[in-house]
């Protein structure tokens, strides 16, 4: 298999990525692999072992001797952090204000680049992220970068807590999601950007199966 015949989507938190990329997969019987679950699951590791989160190098000896596994299910994808279920945990306030920090280190995400390029090195997956288009699969025959506006976005993940029943403030939702894009997108090594041989999909006003479609069509129309 190619590794070429992979399908890259990056975009800023919110834009629908995780969602979309999942039902793309399913649909082509792709390989559905989500880059953020790994940044988190070290986020994880991490705050729960006291490692200094500004500390590079004690986050890449702390991620050398971590597995983690996204594990498929019928039920979807799980995330091991070696034998613990984190798929929950990952996605908590703690980790999700941390993340950007820890991922912003360059040793930190050759890393996590390496292994990701061995989960994709296959062929026939869906990649979800940053850096995918830009870094991680520079020749991914689809680029895809989503986007939707910050109102929405926020909207959205405050929909998502409200279904969970996790109490939430969209103003505070809406300035937590701009500041972990501002960081993501100027960090010095592999920031959040736009591949120029990516398509743009702005997801505001469109639906999950909308973008999922468009996407299918577009690795059809790729041969993918
Ligand atoms: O789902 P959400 O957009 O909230 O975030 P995520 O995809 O789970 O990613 C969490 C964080 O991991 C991002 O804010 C980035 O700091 C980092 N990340 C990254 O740097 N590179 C990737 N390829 C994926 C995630
Ligand atoms: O992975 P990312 O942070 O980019 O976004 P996500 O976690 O896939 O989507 C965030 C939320 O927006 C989820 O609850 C999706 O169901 C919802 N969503 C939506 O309402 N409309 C879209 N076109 C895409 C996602």
């Amino acid at each position: 298999m190619n590794k070429q015949m992979n399908i890259a989507i990056d975009g800023p938190a919110g834009a629908g990525k995780s969602t979309v990329a999942k039902l793309v997969a399913e649909q082509l019987s792709f390989l559905y692999i989500d880059t953020g679950a790994m940044y988190r699951a070290l986020t994880y590791a991490a705050l729960k072992e006291g490692v200094e989160l500004t500390n590079g190098q004690a986050l890449n000896h702390l991620l050398n001797g971590l597995t983690i596994t996204l594990q498929h299910e019928k039920s979807g994808v799980s995330v091991l952090l070696n034998d613990e279920d984190v798929t929950e945990v990952i996605r908590n306030k703690d980790v999700t204000a941390n993340v950007s920090l820890v991922s912003s280190h360059e040793s930190v995400r050759l890393e996590m680049v390496e292994r990701q390029r061995t989960l994709a090195d296959k062929g026939h997956a869906v990649l979800d992220g940053r850096d995918i288009g830009t870094f991680v699969l520079p020749d991914a025959k689809l680029k895809v970068f989503l986007t939707a506006s910050v109102e929405e976005r926020a909207r959205r993940r405050y929909e998502e807590h409200q279904a969970k029943g996790i109490v939430s403030d969209l103003e505070q939702l809406k300035n937590d999601i701009a500041k972990r894009d501002e960081l993501d997108s100027t960090r010095e090594f592999a920031p959040l950007k736009q591949a120029a041989d990516a398509i743009v999909i702005d997801t505001t006003t469109l639906s999950i199966p909308e973008v999922a479609d468009s996407i299918i069509e577009l690795a059809k129309e790729r041969a993918i």
